[in-house]
Formats: C-alpha cells, structure tokens, sequence
C-alpha cells in the first residue's frame, strides 16, 4: 500500500470506535519494530518524526526508511506524520519531501519553548492547514500547551500550567480546519509524567470528554501518553541505570479517552524505554559482545512487544484490512469540494 493519508486512518479509527497509536522513529530499527507489531496484530499505523528526529537521522533517510516499510508491507495502511512541527516552514519542508500528514504545533513560538498567544497560533496553523489542504495533506494542531520537554521541543512544567480551554478549542477548530486536535489535559512529553498513580486532579479526563462533547466530529489527539510501565523502568535500573520512580498515563485513562473522540495516541518514551533495557541486559550480562546486532535485535524485539501491546490495547489491532487506501490526489479533492471540512460548523 502506498502512504496513506493520516487523515484516513483517523475517519476509519472513529468509525470502528478505537484509537492509532503514532509511534516515534529516528532509525531503522525502530521503524523496523513498528512494521512487525502492525503486521503481527494486522493494525493500521502512524510513524512519527520529530524535528529532532529529522535532524538526527537526516530526513531523506527516514523518508526512504518508511517508504521502504510501506513497499514491504502492503498489506498496512501507514501514514507518515511530522511530529511537533515549530513553523510553516518545517511543516513545507515536510511536505515537500513526502510526509502524508503533519503537526503544527503552534501552541508554542518557533523556539519551541515559549507559549504562543491564540491568536498567533490560530494564524500559523491557518497557513499550514491552506498550504497542506490544497496539496492532500493532514494537519494536527494544537490548543493549550503540553508540560514537559522532547528533543528540546516544549515549554517544560508539568503539563496543567496550560489546560485547553473548551471554547478556545471550538473556536480554533472552526477557524483553521485542522483534520486533528491536541490537547492539554495535563499530560508531558518524557519519562518524568507523574509522581504517583495520577488521579483526576493532574489527569483531567474530565476536560478530555468536555471538549470532546463541544466537538463530537473533531478527532482528538493525546500527546504524552506513554504508561512507563514499571517493569521496563524496572530493566533499566537492573542492568545499572539511574531512573528515578515516576508514572506514566495509565491505559485504561487513554481507553477512556478512546471512547470519548481521542484517535490519535503518541507514544515514545515507553519505546525509548524498552529498547535501553534491552541493551543494558545484552551489555550487562555478557561485556565480551561488540557486534551492534547483539543488542540491536534484542532492543528490535522489545519495542515490537511495547508497540504491538499498545496497538491491541488501543483498539486499532485487526483493522488492516478493513479498507483500501484512498490516494492523495482523491484526498486533495475532498479538502478542495468541502467533503472532507472538519470545521464544526460545516461538519455533518
Ligand atoms: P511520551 O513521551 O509520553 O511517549 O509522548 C510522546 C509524544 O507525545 C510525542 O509527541
């Protein structure tokens, strides 16, 4: 199957009632981890790149890396999505070289750290979605900011300095027309979410399925939503690493978000996690070894198990071949005959 559109996969995703997990990559490997898990649990996916991600791995590699995954695996709708774009020139760029959807997260100036005013972030988000629409592209925006930091990208904090505001965000759906929603409701970017088990006062599912109510068409995204399961913490500190305790976004919360409108689920850290303990064991318990292979494929296969996991428990597992992919160009045309508006007062 050639590149899909991610808008596609999230109109299937609330049709079906479940949620894509949008997995983060910066080399092989993981790409590699994320086909197999698709293919295992016969799921519809999203591979993400980051700006940092893009800059590590110089982004023609990643391009051909997941060109080359959705050549190999025909059978997996796939799209290929920017994560956290900082400007309309990244997300150009992006598009330019072959991304089927991005992220503009315009909650935050093009430093990537400063809080953006609404209205500065309704005008960059409107460019990107014009210029991304007329090409077939998706868009994801964002309203409210997100705590913590990755890849240098965030305003830090713990991700309730800057809730959404309901209104802001029916207002900022109708004014930009982004295919895709993310909110603040108190998750963060990394390993260090929660102190203990979060509960509703640092976890605001309530706000999740307020807004949710106010925008019943808008397909909503949780960034931040690693559970930083104890055991794969657990690994990494018996193979002679220094984590600190912490909580991560419990799955039956992301499930309860599912039911309310979330589609979109981003996770990396947890991937992050299981392929470091995975190498700490290989390097810990046999020091002689020097091939890369010996601690690559163990990591491959832990974070094949992390993502498959997720991809059962968000729903999408089994819903590979629910659908034929629906090319660009048929997309583009949809943005351009108003078939495809998101914007809720257009929506039917
Ligand atoms: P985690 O750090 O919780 O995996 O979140 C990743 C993310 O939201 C990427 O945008």
């Amino acid at each position: 199957m050639p590149l899909v559109s991610m808008r596609q996969l999230l109109d299937e995703a609330a049709k079906g009632g479940y949620g894509v997990g949008a997995f983060n990559v910066n080399n092989m490997e993981q790409i590699q981890a994320i086909m197999e898990a698709a293919k295992e649990t016969q799921s519809p996916v999203i591979i993400q790149a980051s700006r940092g991600a893009r800059a590590f791995a110089q982004d023609r590699y990643l391009y051909h890396l997941i060109l080359a995954a959705s050549e190999l695996y025909p059978e997996i709708p796939l799209a290929m999505h920017l994560d956290h774009g900082n400007s309309f020139d990244t997300c150009k760029s992006a598009i330019e070289l072959g991304f089927t959807s991005v992220m503009m997260d315009g909650s935050l100036r093009e430093d990537g750290k400063t809080p953006n005013t609404f209205e500065e972030n309704l005008d960059v988000t409107r460019r990107v979605v014009d210029f991304a629409h007329e090409r077939g592209i998706t868009v994801e925006g964002e309203i409210g900011v997100l705590g913590g930091v990755e890849d240098g990208h965030g305003a830090g904090g713990t991700g309730l300095e800057h809730l959404t505001n309901p209104d802001q965000a029916v207002e900022f759906a109708e004014k930009t027309g982004v295919d895709a929603l993310a909110i603040a409701i108190g998750t963060s970017h990394g390993a260090y979410k929660f102190s203990k088990k979060p509960d509703g006062s640092v976890l605001k599912m309530d706000l999740l399925i307020a807004i949710h109510n106010r925008l019943p068409k808008t397909h909503l995204v949780m960034h931040g939503s690693s559970s930083v399961p104890k055991d794969l913490q657990d690994v990494i500190n018996q193979y002679g690493g220094k984590l600190k305790q912490t909580w991560g976004v419990p799955v039956e919360e992301i499930q309860l978000g599912i039911r309310n409108g979330v589609r979109k689920v981003n996770v990396d850290t947890d991937n992050r996690l299981a392929i470091t303990g995975a190498i700490r064991k290989v390097l810990w318990e046999t020091p002689e070894k020097f091939d890369p292979r010996d601690y690559l494929k163990p990591a491959r296969a832990a974070m094949q198990k992390v993502v498959a996991t997720r991809m059962t428990q968000f729903g999408q597992a089994g819903h590979a071949s629910d659908y034929a992919a629906v090319s660009i160009a048929q997309i583009q045309q949809g943005y351009k005959d108003g078939t495809l508006s998101t914007r809720p007062k257009a929506a039917k």
